[in-house]
């Protein structure tokens, strides 16, 4: 039976087991800041090429791209950035914490019996730290700056991407001719970003680098509403078929006139059921020509497109779903989080077993492979049998501590299958697999243990 996780036990999670580490921990860490340890590598780089092979090589209409990360400043002065990417700050006068006025807005609009219709006025509000008075609020530009090459002045200025998607748009024309492609198609990419948010925290939720997997999908604007709901039905089966999570955890935020960007005549936000609220997941958005229309006055190049079959010249237009990388990570760890009951070694004894229930594809392992004992006549076959799966599957290897401690570890890391190597296997050839899930186990001979666990894991 799944469990309200709270996020204080998915940190402690993952930090025991080596998902999520604290970054720069040793030097007294760097406040919001979190380094992936081997099972969250493991864990991202499979929902990154889960997420590549549904949006992009299972699709007829996607080319992937992979952009630099500093890219000319007047990119970023074209695309509105360095003007309008901003936050509104406010400062207690006091305790000299910063906050974000918006989300200081939304919390006390959340409180049971809010006037709706009184003035929206943050310095009514005490400062959530020492109930101090805060400042008035201003505009704070989340663009990180850098300089390039040794002098550090105006004419070196550059900055770290805040999104992806500029890279894409300053290469429209490249793609479209090196591809020869028509409309509608999509560029995808998934990189690494940066932003100078002013509260960062709730774990991976904000940071101020994270990764964003997003794709700008070019079309005639006549066609944008059933494009729009197909990206929409699209992005559904992600989360049912793909992460597999409880379509019951998301809320589905079309953000109404008035609330959207200028130049988006629709969005819609995809909020999860957090532990410290419903907040945003990711989202999708029409973006008109905005971005093309910009680069092409900024830049002085053209970048219409010329229909073949009507002849028709235009500027397309963009539908753009985004997806935060890191928060989807998060969302998978808090779906997969399960206590329950189960028989220990001991005949009708039970205890609680944390247990990972990963979709079995997405999970860091595949199979660990347990020798019931040191002894070198079992380890060795059974660290053969592990180099032999290596080459199909990622592998854990374990023979220290008793067999149940060794199974509770594999279920609170996630790995669907533990091969269990006992005496009998020298005689039979076969070994004991424990299903993570049933704890269902089955002999199978050795030599079809590459093939069972590959239909296991497609099933
Ligand atoms: N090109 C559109 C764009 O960048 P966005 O909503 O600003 O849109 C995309 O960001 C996604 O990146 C968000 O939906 C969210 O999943 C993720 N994201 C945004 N800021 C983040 C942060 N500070 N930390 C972690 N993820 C973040």
């Amino acid at each position: 039976m799944a469990k309200q996780v709270s996020l204080e036990e998915i940190v402690s999670l993952a930090k025991r087991r080596g998902f999520i580490f604290p970054g720069s921990e040793i030097y007294g860490g760097l406040a919001n800041s979190w380094d992936y340890g081997p099972l969250g590598h493991m864990l991202k780089q499979n929902i990154k090429a889960a997420w590549w092979k549904f949006f992009v090589q299972e699709r007829d209409d996607m080319v992937p791209m992979d952009t630099a990360i500093i890219m000319n400043p007047k990119v970023w002065e074209v695309s509105g950035h360095l003007e309008n990417f901003s936050d509104p700050l406010v400062e207690c006068k006091v305790c000299h914490h910063r906050f974000r006025a918006d989300h200081l807005l939304e919390a006390k609009a959340a409180e049971p019996g809010y006037d709706k219709e009184a003035p929206r006025d943050v310095q009514a509000i005490p400062c959530p730290n020492c109930g101090g008075q805060l400042t008035g609020q201003k505009n704070f530009n989340l663009m990180f700056k850098t300089f390039i090459g040794p002098t550090e002045d105006s004419t070196s200025t550059a900055y770290l991407r805040p999104e992806t998607a500029a890279g894409m748009f300053v290469n429209f024309k490249n793609v479209l001719q090196a591809t020869r492609r028509r409309l509608p198609f999509g560029i995808a990419q998934i990189g690494k970003n940066f932003r100078n948010e002013i509260t960062p925290g709730n774990f991976i939720f904000r940071t101020r680098e994270f990764e964003i997997g997003e794709f700008e999908y070019f079309i005639n604007p006549k066609e944008w509403e059933q494009v729009f709901e197909m990206w929409l039905s699209e992005i559904k089966r992600w989360w049912q078929d793909v992460m597999q999570i409880n379509m019951d955890n998301l809320v589905w935020h079309e953000i109404p006139d008035g609330e959207r960007a200028h130049y988006s005549k629709r969005t819609m936000d995809i909020e999860y059921k957090y532990p410290f609220g419903v907040k945003e997941l990711h989202g999708i958005a029409y973006r008109t020509d905005f971005d093309l229309a910009r680069h092409m006055k900024g830049s002085g190049e053209s970048l219409e497109y010329l229909d073949p079959v009507t002849n028709e010249k235009f500027v397309p237009h963009v539908i753009e779903p985004t997806f935060g990388i890191d928060r989807m990570l998060l969302v998978s760890l808090l779906e997969a989080y399960h206590e329950e009951e189960a028989p220990t070694a001991e005949e009708g004894e039970t205890d609680k077993r944390i247990v990972m229930k990963f979709p079995k594809h997405l999970a860091p392992y595949k199979v660990a492979v347990l020798p019931l004992s040191k002894k070198p006549e079992l380890s060795g076959v059974a660290k053969e049998l592990a180099q032999t799966l290596r080459k199909n599957f990622m592998v854990d290897y374990d023979e220290t501590q008793s067999i149940g401690k060794r199974y509770r570890r594999q279920d609170e890391i996630g790995t669907p299958f533990c091969v269990t190597v006992d005496f009998d296997s020298l005689n039979d050839k076969a070994v004991t697999v424990r299903d993570r899930d049933t704890m269902a186990q089955e002999r199978i001979a050795m030599a079809e243990l590459s093939q069972y666990i590959a239909t296991k894991l497609t099933a």
